[in-house]
């Protein structure tokens, strides 16, 4: 799957998505085929959470999403040397990802772990945990499905806490504790800095 837009490539491996095109549920299906569960990494970064955890579980497809291509294309190489065969990744905003790609109550499970956290007020507005963002989560989850985050950053973590908790879409669920090889790339940096990652998971009812 090849084709030059905007000057930019599409690749089969990673697609970019472009914000004007609706993808479901042709891309959806190409990129997913089998009927297993599926689990998507908003913001992965360098993947080192990902690909521990789809290692980890033949049995799930996974799906990460950043707008940062090189390293998509680095980690997605980093996959294939590994001989991953359930992981896809797609460069797009998060945002028009839910939107333009993931049909209803598909996923069983998304993680967003260390969003950039915005710290500045007049930047709020930016930041990826907030009402809309519950609503396009609650729309692609499966009932039963699990949303789990994670910051460093205590006004984002108290931030996620008020939108979220009171939903009554979702009950909360045991936080998710990563194993040493899923600690992400940013709670690493920040657990030398000895920052600890404040933690908020969530069960779609
Ligand atoms: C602070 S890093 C965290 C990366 C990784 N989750 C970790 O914990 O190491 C945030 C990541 O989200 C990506 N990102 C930020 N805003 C995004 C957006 N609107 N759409 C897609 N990716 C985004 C960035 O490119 C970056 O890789």
């Amino acid at each position: 799957m090849t084709r030059e837009r905007k000057g930019k490539e599409w690749t089969g491996d990673v697609p970019i998505l472009w914000e004007d095109e609706d993808y479901t549920p042709l891309l959806w299906s190409t990129l997913f085929p089998h009927s297993r569960p599926i689990e998507i990494d908003w913001g992965c970064g360098k993947g080192r959470f990902l690909m521990a955890h789809a290692a980890a579980h033949p049995d799930r497809d996974f799906l990460g999403v950043d707008l940062q291509l090189r390293r998509l294309g680095k980690l997605n190489q980093r996959a294939r040397d590994r001989g991953l065969t359930n992981i896809r990744l797609v460069c797009a905003d998060i945002q028009k990802t839910v939107e333009k790609l993931v049909p209803d109550s598909a996923v069983d499970t998304c993680y967003a772990f260390f969003p950039d956290p915005w710290p500045k007020r007049k930047h709020h507005p930016r930041r990826l945990v907030n009402a809309a963002f519950m609503d396009a989560i609650h729309r692609i989850l499966k009932p039963g499905g699990h949303l789990h985050l994670a910051t460093d950053h205590t006004d984002y973590f108290a931030a996620m806490q008020k939108v979220a908790t009171p939903d009554l879409r979702f009950e909360p669920s045991p936080p998710f504790l990563p194993t040493l090889e899923e600690r992400t790339d940013f709670e690493i940096i920040f657990a030398d800095q000895s920052l600890s990652a404040h933690r908020l998971s969530l069960r779609k009812k």
